[in-house]
């Protein structure tokens, strides 16, 4: 809950937010968000297990990654990732990425992460294709967000196609 403000700070940017559902509008909506829609362990069906990134020395909350624990028969985790503006660019995100799925794959064994991603988003899209997923699908105008219809692009890479770091 001490990082409320700082998440805040990042995630109620516009373009930060631009491509994503969720946008709060005060501190309070984070608050409500931590309170209620992240749990404390990972790997839970039907709910997302909140990551921050953070930078040691000094220490900064740069980011954060949710991971969507599907359902746990099927072994299917979907991740979502945000970086500060001014963290973007450096490789944080490929390297917090990698962690994820060695962590996912090794691990929890799990057996598909995928991700969902806007088409107007390139800098997400050249993210998942640097850690080698895969685009499997392009679904026209499919989701409801920022009250306009949007296309959404499907990246998947199975555990058999990772190789652990
Ligand atoms: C998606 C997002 C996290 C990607 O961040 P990013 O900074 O582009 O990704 P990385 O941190 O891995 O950085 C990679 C970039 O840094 C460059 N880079 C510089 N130094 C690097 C290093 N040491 N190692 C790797 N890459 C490095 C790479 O060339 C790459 O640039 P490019 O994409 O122009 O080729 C970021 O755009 C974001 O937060 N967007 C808003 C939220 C969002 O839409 N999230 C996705 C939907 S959930």
């Amino acid at each position: 809950m001490k990082d409320a403000r700082d998440i805040f700070s990042y995630r109620s940017e516009p373009d930060i937010y631009q491509f994503q559902t969720w946008q709060p509008k005060t501190i309070v909506d984070v608050e409500k968000f931590i309170e209620t829609r992240i749990v404390d362990e990972p790997d839970l069906p039907n709910t997302w297990f909140q990551l921050a990134i953070c930078k040691y020395d000094p220490y900064e909350l740069i980011g954060d990654c949710g991971l969507h624990f599907i359902e746990k028969e099927s072994s299917q985790v979907e991740v979502g990732i945000t970086l500060k503006r001014e963290h973007q660019g450096l490789g944080y995100a490929t390297e917090a990425l990698k962690l994820v799925f060695d962590f996912l794959f090794g691990k929890l064994k799990k057996h598909r992460i995928f991700g969902s991603v806007d088409p107007n988003n390139h800098a997400s899209i050249r993210l998942m294709e640097r850690l080698g997923m895969r685009k499997e699908a392009h679904f026209i105008e499919s989701l409801w967000s920022n009250d306009r219809w949007s296309d959404d692009i499907v990246y998947a890479i199975l555990s058999h196609e990772w190789k652990i770091n």
